[in-house]
């Protein structure tokens, strides 16, 4: 079998979980003091909070796991009724062969503030048999008694060289041969994102012969850095009509939507800024320039219009 590689590739224990190292020793404090408090994971997607969950669940609740967890998933009706009587029905049970229960919900932010304040009593009603673990990507979603009740655990992006790794690691597994250039190009597309890396890895490797940056550019129609770089180049030494071509080349030929077009201009701009290639001045201008036609092709403008007067203001 040869499913998805997320899947195949989602770290077991807490110790394969790649990153969040601060975290993970917290984690294994509560595995040796077998007690752990209500715990939240909030951060971007793709960075192991799922996988961190679950890794701890089987750690800590040893042998008999399965008997002794909930897990509530978003795609779950979660409306305040299930919260209840599924919670209700599961702590009211002892733990059996373990410490105690736990409790998983993931995605809580999709939950309504109605049902949290349903899943708030049912968490201060269970503290004895049970400990819940929540998952969000954005906190400041979740109303304050639960946050409160909680050990806030912040999961960062993760680092540029530890995806570059695990994709090396999972390419030799899969026997796939690749060019550096395209484990590069994936970690540049990925931004931080563990998920998103994979998924790329697994896409760009289908068919004969080893994974190249060309395979890459295949599957994900977002532009090629070197292009948005070239283009910018152009525009900011007046050479509009060549910058212009670019751009519309690049909108055709890779497919690249208008949003993803802004967002690798503010990139690169922001990259030539930080490494000091660009003045501030020109770059707060930028900017300015750069958010204003975000909102606009958000709002439902032409992109194709929209960009070239972004290509005006580099001048
Ligand atoms: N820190 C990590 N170490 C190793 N693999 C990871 C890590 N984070 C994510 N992955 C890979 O990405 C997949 C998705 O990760 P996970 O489900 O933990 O993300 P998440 O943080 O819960 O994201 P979301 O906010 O979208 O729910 C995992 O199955 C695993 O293959
Ligand atoms: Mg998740």
């Amino acid at each position: 079998m040869n499913g998805p590689w997320v899947e195949k590739y989602r770290p077991k224990t807490l110790d394969d979980v790649v990153g969040q190292r601060h975290i993970i020793e917290h984690l294994e404090n509560y595995v040796e003091e077998e007690s752990m408090p209500n715990l939240m994971f909030t951060g971007p997607a793709g960075v192991g909070k799922t996988t961190t969950a679950l890794a701890l669940v089987k750690t800590i609740l040893g042998e008999y796991w399965r008997q002794n967890f909930l897990e509530l998933n978003a795609s779950d009706a979660r409306g305040i009724e299930t919260v209840r009587t599924n919670i209700k029905n599961f702590c009211r049970l002892k733990p059996v062969g373990a410490p105690f229960r736990i409790v998983f919900l993931d995605e809580v932010d999709n939950m309504t503030k109605d049902a949290q304040h349903a899943l708030r009593r049912e968490m201060e009603m269970y503290t004895k048999t049970a400990s819940f673990i929540l998952s969000c990507n954005y906190s400041s979603k979740i109303i304050d008694p639960i946050q409160s009740r909680c050990a806030i655990f912040r999961f960062a992006p993760i680092k540029g060289q530890d995806i570059a790794k695990r994709l090396e690691y999972i390419s030799e597994q899969e026997n796939i041969d690749y060019d550096e250039s395209a484990i590069e190009i994936i970690v540049y597309f990925a931004e931080g994102d563990m998920r998103k890396a994979l998924n790329l890895l697994q896409a760009a490797s289908s068919g004969e012969g080893k994974i190249t940056e060309d395979k890459i550019y295949n599957v994900v129609s977002k532009a090629r850095p070197k292009d948005i770089n070239d283009m910018i180049t152009k525009a900011l030494t007046c050479d509009f009509m060549g910058a212009r071509d670019l751009l519309r080349e690049t909108m055709v030929l890779q497919g690249t939507s208008g949003e993803d077009m802004v967002n690798q201009i503010y990139q690169d701009v922001t990259k030539r800024a930080m490494e000091g290639n660009m003045d501030n001045e020109v770059y707060i201008d930028l900017i300015e320039a750069i958010a204003d036609s975000d909102f606009r092709i958000r709002e439902g403008a032409n992109p194709r219009i929209q960009l070239e007067a972004l290509l005006t203001k580099f001048l």
